[in-house]
């Protein structure tokens, strides 16, 4: 795996994107900056045994290089899911297919490059949304849920991760200030959690648990709750009834 190094250079990207450079380290990236990577991931399967029935389309939306699919097609080989990822960056998307072929699974998933706010959904058992919906601008986000409701099936699941806030500005700054030690852990330099902290300014929008949830029940969703949270990082679970 490559290793992220984007933002010792000291010109790195001056606004974040999922270019060729950030696709080729970003599994690194990912497991370096997301806290509890892999555990949200087996979570995110022990829900699809539950929820999903036998032969239903999973789709993961914004899939980056296939991590989560990869995992959920060995995990959950018996109920012969059809799982789609769908992201709209081709660095991204070329990775995940050259993963599907080397772990010989690019039989049971599709990867599509797409927008996911405009891209037509097939029915579906369940949709994963994890660390991408704080990417869709903010006005745009109610509209984005509510179409992955009707594409829903009636007791489908749809499965968000995201980087949140606190109302709270105590707990605000000190969930972000653990961050950054989670971050300097992993061996991240200041300079480099400084430098991708202000390329992700603007771009990267989170919302508290709070916000997240009323926009989930305001999409139509009426089973709402929170199934993971690490400070400042979230998952939720919403059913279609
Ligand atoms: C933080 S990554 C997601 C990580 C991935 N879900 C995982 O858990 O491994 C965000 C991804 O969303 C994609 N993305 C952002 N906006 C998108 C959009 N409108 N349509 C499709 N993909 C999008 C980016 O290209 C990027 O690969």
């Amino acid at each position: 795996m490559s290793k992220d190094t984007i933002y010792q250079d000291p010109h790195p990207p001056s606004d974040f994107t999922f270019n060729a450079r950030v696709a080729e380290v970003f599994d690194d990236m990912l497991q370096r900056s997301v806290p509890c990577y892999q555990q949200v991931i087996d979570m995110t399967a022990t829900l699809l045994a539950r929820f999903a029935a036998d032969g239903d389309r999973i789709y993961d939306l914004g899939c980056s290089t296939g991590t989560t699919l990869l995992h959920l097609a060995r995990r959950l080989e018996a109920k012969e899911l059809q799982f789609t990822g769908i992201d709209s960056s081709r660095a991204m998307i070329d990775k995940a297919v050259l993963k599907a072929e080397m772990l010989a699974t690019q039989n049971t998933i599709r990867f599509v490059q797409g927008d996911i706010a405009e891209i037509e959904l097939e029915p579906c058992g369940a949709c994963i949304l994890n660390y991408t919906l704080q990417f869709i601008r903010p006005m745009a986000r109610k509209k984005f849920l509510t179409r992955l409701h009707s594409a829903l099936k009636p007791g489908g699941i749809l499965i968000i991760s995201e980087k949140i806030i606190s109302h709270d500005l105590l707990l605000n700054r000190t969930f972000i200030d653990l961050y950054h030690d989670f971050k300097r852990g992993q061996g991240y330099t200041e300079t480099e959690i400084a430098r991708k902290r202000e390329a992700l300014e603007n771009i990267l929008i989170p919302f508290s648990i709070q916000e997240n949830i009323a926009l989930l029940k305001k999409a139509g969703f009426s089973h709402v709750e929170t199934f993971f949270q690490w400070f400042n990082f979230a998952s939720f679970m919403a059913v279609k009834d």
